[in-house]
């Protein structure tokens, strides 16, 4: 089955570029070579694979060496908590993240404190923003891992990343960052933000699912949770995914600034034209500090999960909450943590843009809204318009 519509939902994943596609094209079935080979099928994949690793390295000031390729943010998000928490047991058992995190943050801390880690996770305020004096306050002797996202998946909003990764170097403990949603759309600079770990991933920019990266500043103490041949510095064990590393990397350079500032501008326009003719509504996230991307926006009245089925009845793809979890009909654990009462996270709608989307779609986006937002209201037991 295909489906033709405007997609609003590239926080969930985004349409592979043309161009990441056919570079990605030869690495299965001319350069098809094994990186870990010795022939000449081998070197040209080893080369390929190096080149890579330095394109993505170079968009976030990395060195090339630190980067290990692994098969997404999930698994990227894994290897930097586990492999921190084995690695610096001996000096303590206490993490640190915040009640927004991905579920591929907070699960891996779950799982740990059954293994008896301990871990605090911090309030955010109304706007999804961390305090990095709060972050301060909490780090502990035993503290040996600090985690939050740069930019959060539901409502967008941007973390000050520089401020709490100085705390942690001052204090001496690994500072990482879930940048998935932000990589490519925000400055990320692992030198001058001081980050230790950061993960990236390539659904989101237009690349290939399945293939991500970890940076790991050198000299981190780590250790690796997957075991094999060695592969990514021993860090990563299994034969690497050359085209779709090929795709990642290639993804990593679509978006310059000129992208950005459209992506702006139709987030902008869409924000607005829905604040101006629909009323009772309300922006979550920040206003300002929040991915160039992401409209997050409550209807006062209306169910979510209707207005979301109805809008894909008129071929407009958006949703709930995470991706991760809209199958489930649990208000927006994000949304609960920020203060939002829970008859209001129902009414959320996360819309997000990409420079593919057109002012024309938008227009057509607002005006389906304004009509099924006005009949689901008028069947609405709650609304009292
Ligand atoms: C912030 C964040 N982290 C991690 C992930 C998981 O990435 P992947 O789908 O590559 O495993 C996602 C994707 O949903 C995400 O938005």
């Amino acid at each position: 089955m295909f489906f033709v519509g405007i997609y609003l939902d590239n926080a969930a994943t985004t349409r592979v570029d043309e161009r990441v596609l056919e570079a990605m094209k030869p690495y299965f079935t001319k350069e098809f070579g094994n990186p870990s080979s010795l022939h000449g099928f081998g070197r040209a994949a080893h080369e390929v694979l190096e080149q890579s690793r330095t394109k993505i390295a170079s968009k976030i000031g990395a060195h090339p060496f630190e980067i290990i390729f692994t098969s997404g943010g999930t698994e990227s998000n894994n290897l930097a908590i586990k492999g921190i928490a084995y690695a610096q047991k001996d000096k303590g058992k206490h993490i640190i993240t915040t009640r927004i995190e991905h579920p591929s943050i907070l699960n891996p801390i779950r799982w740990l404190v059954k293994q008896g880690y301990d871990a605090t996770y911090l309030d955010v305020d109304e706007y999804g923003l961390v305090s990095p004096d709060l972050v301060a306050h909490e780090i502990r002797k035993d503290t040996i891992l600090v985690t939050v996202g740069h930019a959060n998946n539901e409502v967008g909003t941007i973390q000050d990343i520089e401020d709490l990764g100085k705390i942690c170097s001052e204090k001496k403990v690994a500072f990482h960052t879930d940048a998935c949603q932000s990589f490519t759309k925000e400055k990320i600079d692992v030198t001058e933000q001081h980050l230790d770990l950061v993960t990236l991933n390539s659904h989101k920019i237009h690349g290939p699912k399945g293939v991500g990266a970890l940076y790991v500043k050198m000299g981190t103490k780590i250790e690796a949770v997957e075991h094999g041949g060695g592969h990514e510095k021993r860090m990563r064990s299994g034969t690497e995914n050359i085209p779709s590393i090929v795709g990642f990397a290639t993804a990593s350079e679509i978006l310059g600034e000129k992208e950005i500032q459209y992506m702006k501008n139709l987030r902008d326009k869409l924000i607005s034209e829905i604040q101006k003719n629909i009323v009772e509504t309300k922006l979550n996230g920040h206003p300002t500090k929040r991915l160039c991307n992401n409209a997050n926006i409550s209807f006062k009245g209306v169910e979510g999960e209707s207005l979301m089925l109805r809008l894909d009845a008129k071929g407009i793809a958006c949703s709930t909450a995470s991706a991760c979890s809209s199958k489930n009909l649990e208000p927006s654990y994000v949304l609960t943590a920020m203060g939002m009462p829970v008859e209001d996270t129902h009414g959320a709608l996360r819309m997000v843009v990409s420079h593919e989307n057109t002012k024309d779609e938008i227009t057509y986006v607002v005006g389906t809204l304004v009509e099924e937002v006005g009949k689901l209201r008028a069947i609405s037991p709650i609304w009292r318009g």
